[in-house]
């Protein structure tokens, strides 16, 4: 009889370095679930009836300076199996932290057979520890990581787009998709974290992203509690 394979998102990756780094830095972000749990507690009514969740901007480089908060790692395998697809070499990400989505977007392009990963960190103490671990998972010629707010780091490149994680905090979600929907080309895809858990805070973007007229089709994905998935037109 055949014995089933392990459901191990690790297994998509073709470099055991990469695998290693991303293994020990989930490690460490999984350490800190009960940490935000406590933190989101007063606003659990709220999340539970999807609605909206108020964040400051304060908190990016107040309690979340160190929390890692990356999407999981069936997110992560996801995003590196969809740049394989689309055979991704310019692929941009709002909110580095401390880049373990960017590794799996890494080890993807590099797997295309190179290109560039754009990510933006606006905290600098994280751009400078996620920098670190692309040096140790051997990326870290791939990454272009741009310090500061996004919507200025992005404002003029790169064009010919064929991948956007947009994972920064939710309240500039749709900014960032605005700024880059003109240079994301036709098929290329832009995949987004928590839009179910954090509906009430994604309402307006996700009633723009599934307004065909504004340049996507867009559907949910059960991943997490809820990715959004949305492919230019
Ligand atoms: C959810 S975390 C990103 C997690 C990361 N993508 C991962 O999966 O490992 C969001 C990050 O976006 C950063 N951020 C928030 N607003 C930003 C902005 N306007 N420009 C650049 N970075 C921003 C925060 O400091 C935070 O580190």
């Amino acid at each position: 009889m055949t014995t089933l394979p392990d459901d191990d998102p690790f297994a998509v990756l073709e470099d055991a370095r990469v695998a290693t780094v991303l293994r020990r830095l989930y490690s460490e972000a999984n350490r800190q679930h009960l940490s935000i749990i406590g933190h989101f507690l007063p606003h659990a009514l709220s999340y539970l009836r999807r609605r909206f969740i108020p964040f400051a901007d304060s908190e990016m480089d107040g309690f979340y300076a160190d929390k890692y908060i990356a999407i999981i790692e069936d997110q992560g395998a996801f995003a590196y199996l969809t740049a394989r697809a689309l055979r991704a070499r310019t692929v941009v990400e709002f909110g580095t932290s401390f880049g373990l989505s960017t590794l799996w977007l890494a080890a993807a392009v590099r797997a295309n057979g190179g290109g560039r990963v754009v990510t933006t960190e606006i905290v600098p103490a994280k751009a400078r520890v996620a920098r670190r671990n692309f040096e140790d998972a051997g990326l870290a010629d791939l990454i272009d990581v741009r310090e500061g707010n996004a919507i200025e780091s992005l404002a003029a490149d790169p064009s010919d787009i064929d991948f956007v994680l947009n994972d920064g905090f939710p309240m500039r979600a749709l900014d960032i998709v605005r700024l880059l929907t003109p240079r994301i080309r036709p098929g290329g895809v832009v995949l987004t974290d928590d839009v179910g858990g954090l509906r009430g805070n994604f309402a307006d973007y996700l009633a723009y992203m599934r307004d065909r007229a504004n340049g996507f089709d867009s559907m949910s994905i059960p991943l997490k509690t809820g990715t959004e998935y949305s492919v230019r037109r």
